[in-house]
């Protein structure tokens, strides 16, 4: 019960993922990987994500997690499967279930799904949506040139004129908007104001529903009153992947340090 958590995602998006989970379960041990050493997924092949994301979760086993976090929209869209086969003993979730869920609970009939090129050519929204209700319409939009925007920082200038030309169009057209890439609520207030009055549905919020209800089926909630330990590891530079979640993260104080997955040694 008081084993940790293990959360990634290829850099600082899935932050926002930790935050959520921090808030919703004080009591939880977590360990957080950004795969900064491959960052951004979104313009991986499944081959590629595959081989990144087994080193993460031979490292979290070795860790003896209870349960692990695709805190990653690219690699819940199209590894998670293979994942849960290869290691069947470790409960492995993914974040888009718990986002159509949420999103379904909602009753809109009109959604536009921002996510990375990975995660749209999957077409894993638009299917398991249509597949529960035929009479949404979805809108798919992949918007590669957010996460290297976010990850180097630059987004704290302000994106409006790029959220602008991918958002426009669909101004009027749409009644809800998926963040379908854990990245994107770091940019919430400025999609807000260049598309309002919409409902925003965020994949990062959503997935703590699911973990609840895991840790609670399982009994697996940690008993200990004591706050939960949280290491927060990044494969690639500190400082940069610091910087980055300057301004969105608040547990700054956690101290990030560098993790060598290929030596598999801090
Ligand atoms: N934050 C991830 C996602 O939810 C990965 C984005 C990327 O690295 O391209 O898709």
């Amino acid at each position: 019960m008081n084993n940790p958590i293990g959360i990634f995602d290829s850099g600082v998006g899935g932050l926002t993922v930790l935050d959520y989970m921090r808030e919703q379960f004080p009591h939880e041990n977590m360990i957080y990987i950004g795969d900064n050493a491959h960052c951004p997924y979104g313009d991986k092949t499944k081959e590629q994500l595959l081989s990144y994301t087994r080193k993460i979760c031979e490292y979290f086993i070795a860790q003896k997690v209870k349960m692990i976090v695709l805190a990653c929209n690219t690699t819940s869209a199209n590894v998670l499967d293979e994942l849960q086969k290869l290691y069947p003993q470790t409960p492995i979730v993914g974040v888009i279930h718990s986002t159509i869920h949420e999103f379904l609970a909602r009753h809109h009939q009109n959604v536009l799904v921002i996510a990375t090129t990975a995660t749209i050519q999957s077409h894993k929204y638009r299917d398991l949506i249509l597949e529960y209700d035929s009479q949404v319409q979805v809108h798919e939009l992949a918007t590669p040139k957010l996460v290297p925007i976010i990850e180097s920082g630059a987004y704290k200038q302000g994106v409006q004129s790029l959220l602008s030309e991918y958002l426009s169009p669909y101004r009027q057209k749409i009644d809800a908007l998926i963040l379908g890439c854990t990245h994107y609520p770091i940019l919430l207030e400025q999609i807000q104001e260049v598309i309002p009055d919409i409902d925003y549905i965020s994949s990062s919020a959503s997935i703590c529903q699911e973990v609840a209800s895991y840790l609670k089926n399982h009994q697996l909630q940690n008993q200990s009153l004591d706050a939960g330990s949280i290491h927060i590891y990044t494969t690639g530079n500190v400082d940069s992947f610091v910087q980055s979640s300057i301004g969105f993260f608040e547990y700054q104080h956690l101290k990030a340090k560098h993790l060598d997955l290929k030596k598999g040694s801090l």
